[in-house]
């Protein structure tokens, strides 16, 4: 078991790179399954998640070969269309090789993924749309086997909500499907648009006008393509927040602040100054941030809820009392225990949260209970004086490529041992 040891208070200054997106990378390693030759992925996250897709890959028989930044990826025809419950479970996102699999084999076998800490996470949504393109559905003790008899065909579809990982999943299925595919109420955020151009440069044929309808015009085969993966917004937010509660003064390089309007609008309020240009994000932060009145998550382009814990832990030492409504995932403030730990002063009722800024935090020792919750604990411990230790950190790495490194090169003092 891993953990990080930080010794805080000081505050952050430097530049540094952001990585490629997690939340792209996944669905686009999964849509490669529908394409045929030799796909190339550039600036690609070092992350545990990102390993176990490749690790459903190569079971499926697909070859992939990483290389820096770099994944390439050799598509044919998959051997398997059984993803095997060690392998589901391994990542909660594994449920979007459904779609892919789906679309590619007329088949698939998933087990159901688990609730997470963040609250249950049914994927009824990704299912009732998948029926809609002719899947039929058999659930068998946990087992869920989908087949669609002569392929899957295109369909009016409209979401309940815009579920990202339904809007994933529907989009990979419907690519293969014959006929045309028109998701309404679909998710907006950026990665879906990242999937979609990956999914067209390979000869796919799918139109998004950004206004929550995605129209899928469904081809008999695709090729492979050559793609960046879009910079991560929220790593970008995490070491902004963490500029912000340091009162540091930092610059992100590889940054898209259009990405991030939402974030940044919220972190302007507490007094920092912001910066934006050509992939480069600066972010100066006063002394002491002011509060925010109220920040409401919700799906994009609104506040994203995996910003929520950031953002609460740095105004853990505002100048007076910050509100957040969470209004995405149930469970989001599991952190919250853990962060007290540092002597943050928050209470929680259902999907709010009141933050009484404190003037400082103690260092403590603490455990990660999720992902961001966990980043959100290694800002507090970047903001204490005195040694705090940041135990199961297991979980920060499904998300961070070398946070303790980045962090080191904006002059923190934080080690993993
Ligand atoms: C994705 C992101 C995650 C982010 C979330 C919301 C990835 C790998 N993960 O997760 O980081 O926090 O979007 O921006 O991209 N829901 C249902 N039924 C369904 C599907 C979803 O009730 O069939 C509910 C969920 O329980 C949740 C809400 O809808 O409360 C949002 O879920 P969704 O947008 O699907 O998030 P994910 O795709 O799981």
């Amino acid at each position: 078991m891993q953990n990080l040891i930080i010794n805080g208070g000081k505050k952050l200054n430097g530049t540094i790179k952001v990585h490629g997106a997690k939340n792209s990378v996944l669905p686009i390693i999964s849509a490669s399954i529908l394409m045929n030759g030799k796909s190339v992925l550039h600036n690609c996250p070092d992350l545990s998640d990102v390993d176990a897709a490749l690790e459903i890959l190569k079971f499926l028989g697909i070859n992939s070969q990483k290389s820096g930044s770099d994944i390439s990826i050799a598509s044919i025809t998959p051997e398997n269309y059984i993803i095997p419950d060690e392998l589901m479970r391994k990542m909660r996102s594994s449920v979007m090789f459904l779609g892919s699999i789906l679309g590619r084999t007329g088949k698939a076998v998933i087990t159901t993924p688990g609730g997470c800490m963040l609250g249950p996470r049914p994927i009824d949504i990704h299912i009732s749309a998948l029926k809609k393109l002719g899947a039929k559905v058999k659930e068998n003790r946990g087992t869920l086997e989908f087949s669609a008899k002569g392929g899957l065909k295109g369909a009016d579809i409209l979401l309940d909500f815009p579920s990202v990982g339904a809007t994933e999943n529907v989009i990979l299925a419907a690519t293969l499907a014959k006929g045309i595919t028109i998701i309404r109420n679909a998710a907006l955020e950026p990665e879906i648009s990242d999937l979609i151009n990956f999914l067209n440069a390979a000869g796919a044929r799918i139109s998004s006008g950004g206004t929550g309808t995605v129209i899928i015009d469904g081809v008999s085969e695709l090729d492979c393509a050559e793609h960046t993966i879009i910079p991560d917004r929220i790593e970008t937010a995490t070491y902004m927040a963490a500029a912000a509660a340091t009162g540091g003064d930092i610059s992100l390089k590889n940054a898209n602040a259009s990405h991030m309007l939402s974030v940044i609008e919220v972190l302007r309020k507490t007094g920092c100054e912001i910066i934006s240009g050509d992939s480069l994000i600066s972010i100066h932060a006063p002394e002491r941030l002011k509060p925010v009145k109220s920040v409401k998550t919700s799906v994009y382009p609104g506040f994203p809820t995996d910003a929520g814990p950031l953002l609460i832990s740095a105004l853990t030492t505002a100048s007076g009392t910050s509100v957040f409504c969470e209004n995405i995932f149930q469970n989001r403030y599991v952190f919250v225990n853990e962060l007290s730990r540092f002597g943050a002063n928050i209470s929680t009722y259902g999907t709010i949260a009141i933050v009484e800024g404190r003037r400082a935090l103690s260092s403590a020792h603490c455990r990660c209970t999720d992902l961001r919750g966990g980043a959100a604990l290694v800002i507090a411990a970047l903001k204490a004086e005195g040694e705090s230790e940041i135990g199961n950190i297991c979980h920060i790495k499904r998300g961070y490529e070398n946070i303790a490194e980045n962090f080191r090169q904006l002059g923190a003092d934080i080690k993993e041992v």
